[in-house]
């Protein structure tokens, strides 16, 4: 099959990008290189066809999603503390990006599969979180996530097949270090035998899911017969920020106490998923665990 995965040189795209190519499809990566790198798809660079474009231009979008089964759609600005900063920014890309996208697939009739956020959902005072929970994001980068998602719908109304995947805190190789690194930011402090810093005090609780795990629900979403859906993507599990350091302490065997620092601006307090959903429509469940990659890594 054909396939476009628009920010395909970030960390879930190229990720995706790989397990489409692996499965023999026909792949076009779509990405202005904001934040992704080439470099990230240096293993399948000879088998995909790569173009520098920003999703913002809807004609060289409507151009190269011709004759396409679906689009991945995974581009977007994802760092929350600069959504505070650069809000319309983040309106442009993230919302009006997301609807030349969807635009498109109504025009041209392909399926999209594209990725939403926990960050929809805000504070919640139960967890696990079940798709029908009250949408109330607490900063303007989860508002694009949920503006998003109002146009699916839109769209979906208009019979654009549109699958929305709300997708936990992801880990994996390739992260970014802005972006939900947190695994990644207490690695480079305990590499370098420093003890990793928390912010807030620690009890933050997330559900953290492999990209890999992310990549495959992508595509069985794909090539699932579910049409309209928003879907939670996460383990179903959780873990606090300072039961992480701890843990990620342990592995390493030095003799070191996290440090605690001032929370950070709109973060969320509880995040675990209810991902029974993702798991009954698409045969999708995750396969990696955190323990185990904690012990691969650190
Ligand atoms: N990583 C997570 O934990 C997480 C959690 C929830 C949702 N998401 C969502 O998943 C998607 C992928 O996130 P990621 O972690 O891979 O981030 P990333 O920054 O690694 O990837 C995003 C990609 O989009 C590209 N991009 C940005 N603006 C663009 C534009 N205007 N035109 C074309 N390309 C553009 C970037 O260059 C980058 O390669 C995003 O939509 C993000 O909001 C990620």
């Amino acid at each position: 099959m054909k396939f476009v995965v628009t920010g395909g040189a970030g960390f879930v795209g190229s990720n995706l990008v790989k397990l489409l190519v692996k499965n023999g499809h026909q792949v076009t990566v779509i990405d202005n290189l904001h934040k992704g790198k080439k470099e990230n798809l240096d293993k399948v660079i000879e088998k995909i066809e790569f173009l520098n474009l920003d999703i913002q231009d809807y004609d060289s979008m409507e151009k190269n999603m011709q004759d396409v089964d679906g689009v991945f759609h995974q581009a977007a600005l994802t760092v929350v503390q600069d959504s505070f900063r650069i809000p319309e920014e983040y309106h442009n890309v993230n919302v009006k990006g997301t609807e030349n996208i969807f635009k498109i697939a109504h025009k041209n009739n392909f399926k999209v599969v594209y990725a939403s956020s926990s960050s929809v959902y805000g504070h919640q005072k139960n967890i696990p979180i079940l798709e029908n929970y009250e949408k109330k994001p607490i900063n303007p980068y989860g508002q694009t996530k949920l503006d998003d998602e109002i146009l699916a719908e839109k769209y979906s109304k208009l019979g654009v097949k549109i699958i929305g995947l709300r997708y936990f805190n992801i880990f994996g190789k390739g992260q970014t270090l802005e972006y939900a690194g947190v695994i990644t930011k207490f690695l480079d402090r305990i590499r370098e035998g420093k003890a990793p810093i928390i912010f807030g005090n620690g009890s933050q609780i997330r559900d953290f899911i492999h990209v890999e795990d992310i990549a495959a629900a992508n595509y069985l979403g794909m090539i699932s017969n579910v049409s309209n859906s928003h879907v939670n993507v996460g383990t179903g599990n959780s873990i606090s920020i300072l039961e992480l350091a701890k843990l990620m302490i342990k592995i390493s065997k030095l003799d070191l106490t996290p440090i605690m620092s001032e929370a950070l601006e709109g973060d969320i307090e509880k995040s675990q998923s209810d991902s029974s959903l993702a798991r009954k429509s698409f045969d999708w469940k995750p396969e990696r665990k955190l323990e185990e990659w904690l012990e691969e890594i650190v």
